[in-house]
């Protein structure tokens, strides 16, 4: 702890699940040697296991939490209360002077209501992304979150369209860029070096990898089996593929049995979830990526690596637009892999401010805001 003086601000920075450590780590480096705050790192323990949470501590150069909420797993209601709860009583004893939330996990949705009714303000870090479908339980978060935060620093410029609509004040809109790729660039030396390909006797640009989480992927048997149908054909048809299982989709697969199918293919190559730099390492030599993750549409984009998204929307469309991403079904999906495959994939531009500065600009924006 540094040495207390009046103007030294509070900030808790809130992370759950994986891709929320990525988000929180290039400020927390940056803060963290700030003289004009004290920035504490909140885990509510959404996500517990050692390769969904401490792996990634270890990666992105963490310490150890200032506060866990030990909050868990639980039903969407169940999670966000109990995390509402944990959190209101750990700002009653150490309230911060602001909350800040990234992305649309639950616990994102959770800790800004408790800071709010609070009255403490609360910054939203990759504000105003929608994809417009209100079954996505993000989605609510989203919008929840947006409708009550002080600071939104937005990734690209649909965002601000989107909270134009919806009201927010455009002078508390700030176009900061993509602080993801701010984690890609601090760590891009250990990523360079790892190689993680070779730990699967795997060639750079010659496999793809899946990643699949999403309830409207996993959690119906007949969607799931089709996927795995899919999957099983491009193995026969010599496609390597390598698939890091995230312990839904893992759950799943055993509760249908559909397990089996898949370990019996040469080509397919089921891992445990990899920590940040293994992964990211796996995804810069891929030929491609199959995913429904959120962020991994954004990192693809920023390698110029080809994504094929199983979703029907997205809340990052300039990964569209401008990015090497496109949405598929599972029926389209065996046309636009053969795109890839015979090299007829689209190039795609990284977009503006994803340069490994977002945080940068946060920072400058946040001692605006204390008044500095
Ligand atoms: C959550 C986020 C999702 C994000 C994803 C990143 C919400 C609504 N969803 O989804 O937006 O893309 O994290 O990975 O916030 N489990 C474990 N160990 C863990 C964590 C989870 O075994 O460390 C299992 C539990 O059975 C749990 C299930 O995975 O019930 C789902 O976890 P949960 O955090 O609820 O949602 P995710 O699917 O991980």
């Amino acid at each position: 702890m540094r040495e207390r003086n009046v103007k030294v601000k509070t900030i808790h920075l809130i992370a759950a699940a994986r891709p929320n450590f990525v988000k929180i780590a290039p400020l927390y480096h940056i803060l963290s040697k700030e003289k004009w705050v004290e920035c504490c790192i909140v885990h509510t323990g959404q996500h517990y296991d050692l390769n969904m949470s401490d792996v990634f501590f270890e990666d992105l150069e963490l310490p150890t939490v200032h506060f866990h909420l030990n909050v868990g797993s639980g039903t969407h209601a169940e999670q966000t209360a109990r995390t509402m709860l944990a959190y209101e009583t750990l700002c009653l004893k150490n309230r911060p002077d602001l909350t800040i939330v990234v992305g649309d996990v639950n616990a994102t949705m959770a800790c800004a209501i408790a800071a709010k009714k609070l009255l403490i303000p609360v910054a939203h870090i990759e504000a105003g992304l929608r994809s417009g479908d209100r079954e996505m339980p993000e989605e609510i978060n989203r919008i929840v979150v947006d409708a009550i935060s002080d600071l939104f620093y937005i990734p690209s410029l649909d965002a601000e369209k989107n909270l134009l609509l919806e009201g927010v004040n455009k002078n508390k809109i700030h176009f900061v860029g993509n602080i993801m790729i701010d984690s890609y660039e601090l760590f891009r030396l250990k990523i360079d070096k790892k190689r993680q390909c070779d730990t699967y006797g795997l060639q750079s640009k010659d496999y793809g990898v899946i990643t699949l989480h999403r309830p409207s992927n996993v959690d119906k048997k007949e969607i799931l089996e089709e996927i795995v149908d899919t999957l099983v054909d491009f193995s026969k048809k010599g496609v390597s593929l390598v698939f890091p299982v995230h312990p839904r989709t893992y759950t799943k697969l055993d509760q249908f049995k559909l397990f089996s199918r898949l370990q019996r293919e040469a080509n397919i190559q089921f891992i445990h979830p990899l920590s940040y730099i293994q992964f990211m390492s796996l995804v810069k030599d891929a030929k491609f990526i199959l995913t429904d993750s959120g962020g991994i549409q954004e990192e693809t984009t920023y390698l110029g690596i080809p994504c094929l998204t199983l979703r029907s929307t997205t809340e990052r469309p300039i990964t569209l637009t401008e990015g090497t991403n496109e949405l598929v079904t599972i029926k389209t999906l065996p046309t636009e892999l053969n795109k890839i495959l015979t090299n007829q994939w689209k190039k795609g531009r990284i977009p503006t401010y994803w340069d490994g500065k977002t945080a940068v600009r946060i920072i400058e924006n946040l001692k605006q805001f204390f008044g500095g």
